[in-house]
């Protein structure tokens, strides 16, 4: 298992609940999570009953504190996903604004070659979202969309985000 902190951005996209769920398996695995929420994260947490989640959840760096550690490469961590990933903020990623925190620790994974992992979170994709994922592919990154399975019978709303949860959580878990 690899000791180093990862990063958990949380951009403004519907589903909250991957962030909560992501947290909570993070943590029963051992995994230091340290996070990056967008203003806009902020109000979709709080607009799906989420808010509480940044509470005793560990390290928060403030979303324009370019001085923070995950804004250069020389802070080392495992990796980063982004959970849930809006339009806005993958297309950034993809032209490389570094215009705040999420966007630059993303760019910093990127050209480090670390693990990033972007679960966007929109329906239907249009012509550019579909371009920008391409480019952020070839770029290194997984896209994992929140695209949620039914073949192990979720019975709960918990259970059903878990499916997804855990396919981003694998992208850094080490099997011997
Ligand atoms: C309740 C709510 C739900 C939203 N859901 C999505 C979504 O699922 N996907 C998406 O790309 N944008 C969604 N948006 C729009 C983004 O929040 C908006 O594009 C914002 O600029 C993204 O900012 P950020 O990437 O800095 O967090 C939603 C906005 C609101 C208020």
């Amino acid at each position: 298992m690899n000791d180093l902190p990862l990063l958990l951005g949380i951009s403004g996209a519907s589903g909250s609940i991957y962030a909560k769920r992501f947290l909570l398996c993070a943590k029963e695995r051992g995994l230091a999570v340290e996070l990056i929420v967008t203003k806009n994260g902020r109000a979709v947490l709080r607009h799906e009953g989420c808010e509480d989640i940044l509470q005793n959840c560990g390290k928060i760096h403030e979303i324009d504190n370019f001085f923070a550690p995950p804004a250069t490469g020389s802070s080392c961590y495992s990796g980063m996903a982004v959970l849930p990933c809006s339009m806005g903020t993958l297309g950034c990623i993809a032209a490389g604004t570094s215009d705040n925190l999420l966007i630059r620790a993303a760019d910093v994974c990127l050209k480090e070659g670390r693990t990033l992992v972007l679960v966007p979170r929109e329906m239907p994709f249009n012509e550019i979202h579909l371009k920008n994922m391409l480019k952020l592919k070839r770029a290194g990154a997984a896209i994992i969309p929140a695209s949620p399975h039914f073949y192990k019978h979720p019975e709960t709303i918990e259970e059903l985000a878990d499916t997804v949860v855990e396919k981003v959580l694998s992208n850094f878990l080490h099997f011997p």
